[in-house]
């Protein structure tokens, strides 16, 4: 632990001498930007204060201090096509000039809402602009079919700013709010029910009383380090929630990593609701939810048409023309199959890299991928459940990981050990990354 604290001392040292704009900056921030920061997680940087942005493209950027860096955060997600792809960057100019927002369909809407159709398999869908909304929207409207008023969510998710989402299973086996949960409305216990991912016998107790609405779920957790579904839990997933009456919403926000249909469409999985948001846009701000059309065939209908603007579904910029043009853009020429072609093979690659890695320093992580995505975690073997995952974190050495990159021009997502491979990561980016974790661990672990 002193040996830690030690080496994170150096690094901060060499991070503030590194980045002296970066600091001037961050501390003129402190005067109108609550915390020093237009977002308060940006706190979460390692560092002591994040680095000022000067621009991005591909799959790199370069900051104030002129210091250039690999970036495989992508924005969590939001920009795992590359910063500003070019058909992207083309769509929004050409339709900037024509219109940004109307509240009446563009031609786009249909072309995207087939493509939507094609990769997910669900077929009748609506657009909001994060995935946050798109999963809030699904929740109600979920809620409001079945007159259900509980949902169920697997321990340690993350759904975006979901009131309903932010519970987690105590010990005792109490659903209890997330710890640092701010200002939740009720007692999330009073929403929602929490099992663990890959509980196929909790899971089956909680839907028995017939009151969940809805079944929110990624396919496989990405944010508290990947979990992987078991063999046969998705199967038991959609049996369990058809025969108790309950919907079921895979959000493919992350992963949709695994290909352009998301773990959906390379698993055959028969969700029937799914959200999505983050990268369909390039970065731009969009998000969809779609229904099957035997759910979207039971909802019919049922919104009266005077109260269709003040249902708690919505949003005035939500469906707008110049998201529709970046989705279009964005799904027709960038994360296209060809693409997923060759992100898959360089997450491979990280993988094995740091593989390779953690076995010369002897150190007890792993690591796992997932499509286009991979982390490692601070324990011997890969968890089965959100608990596993959370009990393998450990903030101090995950922010030294995260600096000591940072340090030597490499990115990583703030919140975790992840890994994102755009379209426009090359073997050299990847290569580059394998040559710092080799170095961290190395010295972390005194080998060499
Ligand atoms: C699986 C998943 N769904 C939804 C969201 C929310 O996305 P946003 O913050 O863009 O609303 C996130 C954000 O990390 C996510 O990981």
């Amino acid at each position: 632990m002193k040996r830690l604290e030690e080496l994170q001392a150096r690094e901060e040292a060499r991070f503030v001498e590194t980045h002296p704009r970066s600091r001037e900056l961050a501390q003129q921030a402190r005067s109108h930007l609550f915390e020093g920061v237009p977002m308060h997680w940006m706190r979460k940087w390692p560092g002591g204060f994040p680095v000022f942005v000067q621009e991005a493209t591909g799959a790199r950027f370069t900051d104030v201090d002129g210091i250039e860096y690999v970036d495989f955060c992508l924005g969590d997600t939001g920009a795992m096509t590359g910063h500003a792809p070019a058909p992207t960057l083309k769509a929004l100019t050409d339709q900037s000039a024509k219109g940004i927002t109307l509240m009446l369909p563009s031609e786009d809407s249909l072309w995207v809402s087939e493509e939507l159709t094609r990769r997910f398999g669900v077929s009748s869908w609506q657009f909001a602009l994060t995935a946050t909304d798109a999963n809030r929207f699904a929740i109600r409207l979920t809620r409001h079919l079945t007159g259900r008023s509980t949902i169920l969510v697997f321990n340690w998710c993350y759904h975006g700013t979901v009131d309903e989402t932010f519970a987690t299973l105590g010990a005792d086996g109490v659903v209890r709010a997330r710890s640092g949960n701010l200002g939740p409305p009720v007692d999330p216990a009073t929403t929602t029910r929490v099992v663990e991912f890959n509980d196929v016998d909790a899971l089956e107790r909680e839907l028995a009383g017939g009151d969940v609405a809805l079944v929110l779920t990624e396919p496989a957790l990405t944010n508290i380090g990947i979990v992987h579904p078991e063999p046969g839990f998705h199967d038991a997933l959609r049996e369990l929630t058809r025969v108790h009456g309950t919907l079921l919403a895979i959000d493919e926000t992350h992963t949709i990593c695994c290909g352009p249909g998301g773990y959906t469409q390379e698993h055959g999985l028969e969700p029937d609701v799914v959200t999505i948001g983050k990268p369909i846009a390039g970065g731009i701000p969009a998000a969809a939810y779609g229904f099957s059309a035997e759910t979207a065939a039971r909802l019919a209908g049922t919104i009266e048409l005077e109260d269709v603007d003040v249902g708690g579904v919505g949003g005035t910029l939500a469906a707008n023309a110049l998201s529709f043009a970046a989705m279009r853009a964005t799904l027709g020429e960038v994360l296209t199959e060809e693409a997923f072609a060759r992100m898959i093979p360089l997450a491979e690659r990280w993988t094995a890299g740091v593989e390779a890695g953690i076995s010369e320093s002897g150190l007890p992580w792993h690591v796992t991928r997932l499509g286009c995505r991979a982390e490692y975690l601070f324990g011997p073997s890969r968890p089965s459940t959100g608990q596993d995952a959370h009990d393998a974190g450990d903030a101090a050495l995950e922010r030294y990981m995260h600096l000591f990159a940072l340090n030597r021009g490499i990115l990583l997502t703030p919140f975790h050990n992840m890994a994102l491979m755009s379209p426009a990561t090359t073997e050299a980016d990847v290569d580059r990354h394998t040559d710092v974790f080799r170095e961290a661990v190395l010295e972390l672990a005194g080998v060499g």
